[in-house]
């Protein structure tokens, strides 16, 4: 283990974050690890170039992680993992292996965990993949969304949803200013009563379903705040880290999670002053987001270049800006 990287909100270590976390050195963080938000490498049946594992061999070794992050949590903390899907090697059939891994990891009896929810991120910029089936034989569809596991410890681990609110529609502000509407019963077999929709809470409950991109053109996707406030064209292919590695002539990571994801689950989550852990942390999306939203951060990688380019997030200029919820 080596500490490579060490901010004022963080710290970045290169090694294998099993080997990390359970190490003497990290003793004193048991407990104290308000979120854990990552995406880990994926159960790929075939060879990434970060060197992923396969099959059964990451079917235990993904399980064998549930209790030693059971253990850095504070009793009211919260993992987060998004997982793509997977696909059978040279097979057009779908992989089950990423879901057996949710399933071993929630149901290792040593962690104590459980499912609080599960989140879809429907993201239609994807490449199309898997190619072979997609865009030569035309046999399978695009696959454009990935799961997002929300579990912990407790049945209420810490979460506030009017921290990530999402604007009101306009007929909803419509209705806010005219101040009535029609209460009584619903066919739905819901009862309206007469003010329950005229008080102006800041925007309304945010859904376990993200569109980054809207699935009809018609309609106004309304995504919550933190997706506004890290701007969806800032978070992917023009922010500046994406920019700067252009400019360096680096290769960005090839699987960065998307930026507003990560400060949509810090800020439901944690409270700025919060220990926020990536141990898959590539270039270090969640330790960048956390600085943004005052939030203390640990980040772990085996790979030493993405640790490298991870510090060109921290030369951002908007760091330098009084951090906090008010971006
Ligand atoms: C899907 S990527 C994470 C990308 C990251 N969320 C981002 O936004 O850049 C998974 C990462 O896990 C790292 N990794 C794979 N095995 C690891 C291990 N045993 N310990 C620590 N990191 C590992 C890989 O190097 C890779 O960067």
């Amino acid at each position: 283990m080596r500490l490579e990287q060490n901010q004022e909100s963080g710290k970045y270590y290169v090694g294998d974050s099993k080997k990390i976390l359970k190490d003497s050195f990290f003793h004193n963080m048991r407990g104290k690890i308000q979120l854990i938000l990552t995406s880990p490498p994926f159960p790929l049946n075939q060879k990434k170039n970060y060197g992923n594992m396969t099959g059964e061999e990451y079917l235990e070794w993904f399980a064998s992680l549930a209790p030693i992050f059971a253990e850095m949590l504070t009793c009211r903390g919260s993992i987060v993992i998004e997982m793509g899907n997977g696909w059978e090697p040279n097979r057009p059939v779908q992989s089950l292996l990423p879901l057996k891994s949710l399933m071993s990891f929630v149901e290792n009896n040593e962690a104590g965990l459980r499912l609080i929810q599960q989140f879809v991120c429907y993201n239609p910029s994807r490449l199309p993949s898997p190619a072979q089936w997609v865009t030569v034989k035309r046999i399978r569809t695009v696959d454009s969304f990935t799961n997002i596991w929300w579990m912990a410890k407790s049945d209420e681990p810490k979460a506030d949803n009017s921290k990530v609110l999402r604007p009101y529609s306009n007929s909803m502000l419509k209705l806010l200013n005219k101040q009535n509407f029609n209460a009584g019963k619903r066919p739905s077999g819901h009862n309206i009563s007469e003010t329950g929709f005229l008080r102006d809470c800041g925007g309304s409950i945010a859904h376990n379903f993200f569109e980054l991109e809207s699935m009809d053109s018609k309609r106004k996707v309304r995504l919550p705040d933190p997706f506004n406030a890290f701007s969806l064209s800032n978070s992917t292919s023009n922010d500046f880290f994406t920019r700067t590695c252009k400019e360096r002539r680096i290769k960005p990571h090839p699987a960065r999670m998307h930026m507003a994801l990560a400060a949509f689950f810090i800020q439901y989550l944690t409270d700025p002053g919060d220990w926020v852990l990536d141990p898959f942390a590539g270039s270090n999306t969640t330790g960048y987001a956390s600085a943004r939203l005052g939030r203390k951060w640990i980040a772990i990688d085996t790979r030493e270049e993405y640790v490298e380019q991870s510090k060109i997030r921290f030369e951002d200029p908007v760091l330098k800006k009084p951090n906090g919820e008010n971006l």
